[in-house]
């Protein structure tokens, strides 16, 4: 039923998400990718069958900054948001600066389900894209009603609606009510980019 639930809503919903996502499973050895959305193939130039099953790893290289992945290993281990800008590989070899974010999903029984990832792909070796992207996000999250706000915030955290619904004592259909409101005011298709946009601009 948990797992239904964030299948539902979320795993499922990157499929729809036109930023690059990949969804993990780190309840399997070595956290595989379990579920990938076209965006993320046409980014990468891998395709499904050569995505599922493998970490994430993959997208690294030579160049690649050990700091920054330290950062979203760092990140993995104590369950918590990252959001860096490091460089990363496509298929043909081709680098390219990757804004990703990865991200803890849990499920309604606190337990850690899932990992978000997000990709963004910046242009020219500039952060001038990241920087834009993340200075309209706070923008907008600021412009939020308190509660839509509140709300937005543990869902940035990876909480399913009815453990936010049990933090904030309110209905699960009125954070359903908030959830479907933030995605129209804040102009993106899934929770997936929503969560996305909450860690941008930085709560
Ligand atoms: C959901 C998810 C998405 C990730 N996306 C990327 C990515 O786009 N680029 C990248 O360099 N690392 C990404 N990583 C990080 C790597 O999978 C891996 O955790 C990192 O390389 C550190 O582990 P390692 O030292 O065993 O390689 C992602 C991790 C997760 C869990």
């Amino acid at each position: 039923m948990q797992a239904d639930q964030l299948d539902d809503h979320l795993v499922g919903s990157i499929g729809y998400s036109p930023t690059a996502s990949v969804i993990s499973n780190p309840r399997k050895q070595d956290n595989p990718i379990e579920v990938v959305n076209q965006a993320f193939c046409g980014l990468t130039g891998y395709s499904e069958s050569e995505i599922l099953g493998r970490n994430c790893r993959f997208l690294a290289g030579e160049a690649t900054e050990p700091w920054l992945t330290e950062r979203i290993r760092d990140g993995v281990r104590t369950r918590q948001p990252v959001l860096v800008d490091i460089l990363n590989y496509k298929r043909d070899g081709t680098p390219f600066r990757n804004a990703v974010l990865v991200t803890p999903l849990f499920a309604d029984d606190g337990n850690l389900r899932w990992f978000l990832g997000s990709q963004v792909e910046l242009a020219h070796e500039s952060t001038a894209v990241f920087t834009g992207r993340r200075e309209r996000a706070v923008i907008a999250v600021k412009a939020l009603p308190p509660r839509q706000r509140q709300v937005l915030e543990l869902i940035a955290r990876g909480l399913l609606n009815k453990q936010i619904a049990w933090q904030l004592g309110i209905s699960e259909k009125t954070v359903k009510m908030h959830r479907a409101l933030l995605m129209e005011r804040l102009g993106v298709p899934t929770s997936a980019d929503l969560i996305r946009l909450a860690v941008e601009a930085g709560l």
